[in-house]
Formats: structure tokens, C-alpha cells, sequence
């Protein structure tokens, strides 16, 4: 797998997670993505960068386009030092919320993407990569 090119940007405001949708986007088009493959990476982003910010306390996102072999990729890696998550298939249920929100966004952004990893330890944070591939 070789890396094309990387990014690494900081969450700590809605600005900073419209900044992030934005990079992604053109991540996607650089990559050549269909529209439909755009707006699910940039959708699937969105809802990551805005849970570091209200359950990570903020945090960072690393953009990477990725050659392997004919496919092309972008693997985005959102980390923070939050309070981390307890119940890991818990918070991947539909509907299951800490934050009076949907409960949508972790279960539906799963379904977005082609790899999806999440890892948390209680106290430490949350680390979780997502991969799509064209
Ligand atoms: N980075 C994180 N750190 C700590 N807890 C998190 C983090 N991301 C998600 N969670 C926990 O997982 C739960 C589910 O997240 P999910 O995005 O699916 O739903 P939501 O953010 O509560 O609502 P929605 O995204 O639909 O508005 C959150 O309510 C929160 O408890
Ligand atoms: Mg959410």
C-alpha cells in the first residue's frame, strides 16, 4: 500500500469540522471518487469530526490518499484523549446515544464506508479509522 498524500487537521470547533468537510471533498475528487462516493466519505466524516468534538473534547483527523495496487483509497484516522467509550457494540447500535443526539451517527457512518475500526480504552480516548475504497 503506498501513501499519496496526507493531511492531518485539528477538531476543536464546528468551523474546524466544516474545514475538515471541505478537505475531505477535495481528498475525494482528487481521488477521482463518483459523486455518490464523495458525499458518503464527506458524510461519514462529518458525523466522526463532531463526535471528537462533543465526546472527545476535540481531538485530530489524518487524511490519506492511498494506492493499492489498481484501487485508490481515502482512510481518514480521528483520534482524541476524551473520556473514551465503555460499550464499544453498545455505541454502535442504532439509536444508542450519551448526548440526546440520534444515535445515527456512528451506526450509519459504518455503513458508508468499507473499513471501519474503532479503538477506546475508558480514560485514555478513541481512535477510529475509516477506509473507502473507489
Ligand atoms: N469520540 C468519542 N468519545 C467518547 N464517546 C463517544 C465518541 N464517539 C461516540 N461516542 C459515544 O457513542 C455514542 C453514539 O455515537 P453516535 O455518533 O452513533 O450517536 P450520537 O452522536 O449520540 O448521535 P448522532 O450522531 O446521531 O447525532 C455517543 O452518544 C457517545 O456516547
Ligand atoms: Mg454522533
Amino acid at each position: 500500500m503506498v501513501l499519496q498524500r496526507s493531511e492531518t487537521m485539528s477538531i476543536q470547533s464546528a468551523a474546524d469540522v466544516v474545514l475538515i468537510r471541505q478537505a475531505v471533498r477535495q481528498f475525494a475528487i482528487e481521488l477521482s471518487f463518483s459523486l455518490v462516493d464523495q458525499t458518503k466519505i464527506v458524510t461519514a466524516a462529518s458525523e466522526l469530526a463532531r463526535n471528537t468534538l462533543d465526546y472527545g473534547g476535540g481531538g485530530i483527523v489524518k487524511l490519506e490518499a492511498l494506492e493499492a495496487g489498481m484501487r485508490r483509497g481515502l482512510r481518514l484516522t480521528f483520534e482524541d484523549t476524551g473520556p473514551g467509550i465503555a460499550d464499544i457494540d453498545l455505541a454502535l447500535k442504532d439509536g444508542f446515544t450519551t448526548g440526546g443526539g440520534l444515535g445515527m451517527g456512528l451506526s450509519g457512518t459504518k455503513r458508508l464506508v468499507n473499513e471501519f475500526n474503532i479503538v477506546s480504552h475508558v480514560g485514555e480516548g478513541t481512535k477510529i479509522t475509516i477506509t473507502k475504497w473507489k
